[in-house]
């Protein structure tokens, strides 16, 4: 289409077929936040998404190619099963994420299933299909970045679709887009942070008199921790983390299991009382260079940057040699805070297919 520029496309809404694989506390998160803005969504940005398809592991899989009704579709999870969704014309039930992904007909697959920090998978052979079918690729599970980066970069260049994944590290908090974007002519010489919520609301409250246990419960209930909460009391999850911004920002191919990696599960009340005695205080940090990785937790004195993040909330700071030390707060797990990470990608991909249907 030949036109005199981006002026052109005002007014004019693009619709965007989404496939969601997972439907859990995140992507019910997307689906709910996508429900609430729709009006807003199409009169800001001309941005009209719609849900053709939904796959989970054990809760059943919905697929209709003229999309699926968001609402109905929060109806039928919160019921349990998505089998409770109505019957439709058209609708089909039980396809696997790739007969979906083969024959749903959509732009985008977002992929938001539990993340396998060991192989990616199965979610990893899902964003490859997902490219071979010449479909953008938005990721909140961690596992296909953290373990093959370098490879799917490689795809989404050859098919020539985004590779996105900005909820994976600190979730809506652009901690990505905020060093790769927002400090762009910098060099960074170090990240560090603090990028686990659920470890993050534990020694909070543990500081508070709670229990390890009752700690962990609460997070779990709130929705911050991951499937298997080992994941993050042991710091895998903060160390893929740290492997993905490793890999975004300098480059590297590190393996997860290679690191250095230590959680919170030995640390005591006592410990937690020494370092409040010492006017300090337990955080598990994240550090990254552009050689190494590592995660552990440090005692920090209460007026550090990270010292002073409580609950959920996670922060980063890079250090640059344009503007010395950057720090960004905010919420770092739960259910619309992840949501809202993959609705910012979502705009960036419309954002390019905009832009390139007016070239
Ligand atoms: N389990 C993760 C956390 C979720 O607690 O940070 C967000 O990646």
């Amino acid at each position: 289409m030949h036109s005199a520029g981006p002026s052109s496309i005002i007014g004019v809404v693009l619709d965007m077929k989404l496939t969601l694989i997972g439907f859990g506390v995140v992507g019910q998160g997307l689906v709910a936040i996508l429900t609430d803005k729709a009006a807003e969504l199409r009169r800001q940005h001309n941005f009209a998404p719609q849900i053709v398809a939904v796959a989970t592991r054990s809760r059943g899989s919905l697929l209709h190619p003229d999309g699926l009704d968001p609402q109905g579709l929060l109806t039928a999870i919160a019921a349990g099963h998505l089998d409770h969704y109505p019957d439709a014309a058209g609708l089909s039930r039980g396809l696997d994420p790739l007969q979906i992904i083969a024959q749903s007909g959509a732009a985008v697959l977002i992929e938001a299933a539990p993340s396998n920090l060991q192989t990616g998978q199965p979610a990893l052979d899902h964003v490859r299909a997902a490219f071979a079918a010449g479909q953008h690729v938005v990721l909140a599970n961690k596992g296909p970045v953290a373990v093959a980066y370098h490879d799917l970069v490689a795809r989404a260049r050859a098919a020539g679709r985004s590779l996105l994944f900005e909820a994976t590290v600190m979730a809506g908090t652009p901690a990505l887009r905020t060093a790769t974007a927002g400090l762009a002519g910098c060099q960074i010489a170090e990240v560090s942070g603090v990028l686990n919520g659920t470890t993050n609301y534990m020694l909070t409250e543990m500081e508070r008199g709670l229990t390890y246990a009752d700690a962990l419960a609460q997070a779990q209930q709130l929705g911050y921790a991951e499937t298997d909460p080992s994941a993050d009391v042991d710091g895998w999850d903060a160390a893929a983390k740290a492997v993905i911004l490793g890999a975004a920002l300098f480059d590297q191919a590190l393996d997860l299991r290679a690191l250095p990696v230590q959680g919170i599960r030995h640390l005591t009340p006592a410990d937690i009382a020494a370092a409040r005695a010492a006017g300090e205080r337990w955080k598990l940090i994240a550090r990254i260079t552009p050689q190494a990785a590592a995660v552990a937790p440090a005692r920090l004195p209460l007026d550090h940057p990270l010292a002073a993040v409580g609950g959920a909330t996670n922060a980063i700071t890079y250090t640059t040699d344009l503007l010395g030390a950057v720090t960004l707060i905010g919420p770092g797990a739960g259910q619309r805070v992840t949501g809202a990470a993959l609705l910012a990608d979502l705009l960036a991909v419309h954002q390019r297919v905009s832009h390139r249907s007016i070239s």
